[in-house]
């Protein structure tokens, strides 16, 4: 199929790059016309295992044997009932609400954050989340996204969220009434620009949330499933949600969302709050069964943290190097960033023409989310690839 086709045919939401992939492996994908990538982007912190992954093959293989591909959730399927309890176990959460995406994931949170509140005498429904958070497209994460842009021609939005200040947790004080339920936030803020929340903020979150009585929500839709070096980034902070929110590497690629809760967000959900016709899908389930079995083991999550070490070395050295265009490097485990004072576009599109695939968050991070299989050899190539674009900058 050509790109013609797929711009005449596909909606404009996306500034899509012109290539078009057909296959992969390991840590390389190929396009149509022979070319091989080598991938820093991950489908976004989603290809957790990297392409042709013989475990996650064998999963989705043995479903199809089976022939159950979905089953209704009117009916239990094991698929799903071994997902939910192994998810929650690694999360250390106590229950889970399966569905197929970040922005799904966080709708069933807010949707569960108000029942909480509006369940109070007087009733408590008013949203605290975070400016520059990013929690999704639908209409309820749109708008606890607290930045303009993606609010802009989409009004009228959903009413009671306040914006509060990430890492400064005076401003938080400052929104929290008798009327908020809840404050949403991410461990590690990943489209607002790769930036970590302090311990001190999360733990002020989680004093304020038990002293009003709020669900403290944490939206690790990215950074969760390993990526930050623990199977979820609360458990690098030591910090408990009351609620969490997973998608993107949940099923190594097949689509897949999960809300988990615990202790008073356990039994608010009654049949008929909510629902979700592919939730906990039979392939989907199998995916996140193969996910959980890997990340149980240590050495998985070992594994992100000496190469997520390795290349933030790695980066800093970039950055001591071309002083001119790179400021800082930020991130934890596999999530990476490097804030530059050059657009990122331009670095990403020339690494794009070497054969390179990095991405960029906020306005002026290069973001770095590999497969979280990756090795010290590929994270030399890209690191190499990237000098090589720097340098030709510095030099026009
Ligand atoms: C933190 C966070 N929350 C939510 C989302 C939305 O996820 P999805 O695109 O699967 O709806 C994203 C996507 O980038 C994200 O990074």
């Amino acid at each position: 199929m050509s790109i013609e086709e797929g711009k005449h045919y596909l909606l404009d939401t996306y500034a899509q790059v012109p290539v078009v992939f057909c296959g992969g492996e390991g840590m390389y994908l190929t396009s149509e016309d022979g070319k091989r990538y080598l991938d820093f982007v991950g489908g976004i912190a989603v290809n957790a295992l990297g392409y042709k992954d013989p475990g996650l093959t064998a999963a989705i293989e043995q479903v199809l044997e089976q022939g159950l591909l979905h089953c209704s959730n009117l009916y239990y399927n094991s698929q799903a009932i071994a997902a939910a309890k192994g998810v929650t176990a690694l999360a250390q959460m106590d229950r889970v609400f399966f569905c197929n995406s970040g922005a799904e994931a966080n709708e069933a949170a807010l949707k569960l954050a108000r029942k909480f509140g509006n369940l109070h005498t007087p009733k408590k429904n008013q949203i605290i989340s975070m400016v520059d958070s990013f929690h999704g497209r639908t209409y309820g994460a749109i708008t606890a996204t607290g930045q303009a842009k993606y609010h802009a021609h989409f009004d009228p939005l959903p009413q009671g969220f306040s914006y509060a200040l990430f890492n400064d947790l005076q401003s938080v004080k400052a929104l929290v009434s008798e009327v908020t339920c809840a404050i949403i936030v991410e461990p590690i803020q990943g489209e607002g620009g790769i930036v970590p929340a302090t311990a001190e903020f999360l733990q002020g979150l989680r004093d304020l949330c038990d002293e009003h009585d709020m669900l403290l929500i944490y939206d690790e839709v990215q950074t969760g499933m390993g990526r930050s070096g623990k199977p979820f980034a609360h458990q690098v902070y030591q910090v408990r949600p009351d609620v969490l929110t997973t998608a993107k590497a949940l099923a190594g690629g097949i689509p897949a969302g999960a809300m988990m809760t615990r202790g008073k967000a356990n039994a608010i959900f009654k049949p008929g709050d909510h629902a979700s016709t592919f939730g906990g899908n039979v392939l989907a389930a199998a995916g996140i069964n193969e996910m959980v079995r890997r990340l149980s083991d240590e050495s998985f999550t070992d594994h992100v943290q000496q190469m997520g070490s390795y290349l933030h070395g790695k980066l800093e050295q970039l950055v001591a190097q071309f002083p001119s265009l790179c400021t800082a490097v930020r991130g934890m485990g596999l999530i990476q960033g490097v804030v530059l004072s050059i657009p990122p576009r331009t670095v990403v599109e020339a690494c794009f023409a070497k054969g390179l695939l990095v991405l960029s968050a906020g306005s002026d991070v290069l973001r770095f989310v590999p497969p979280l299989v990756v090795e010290t050899v590929e994270i030399d190539t890209a690191v190499a690839t990237v000098r090589e674009v720097l340098e030709t900058l510095q030099a026009e």
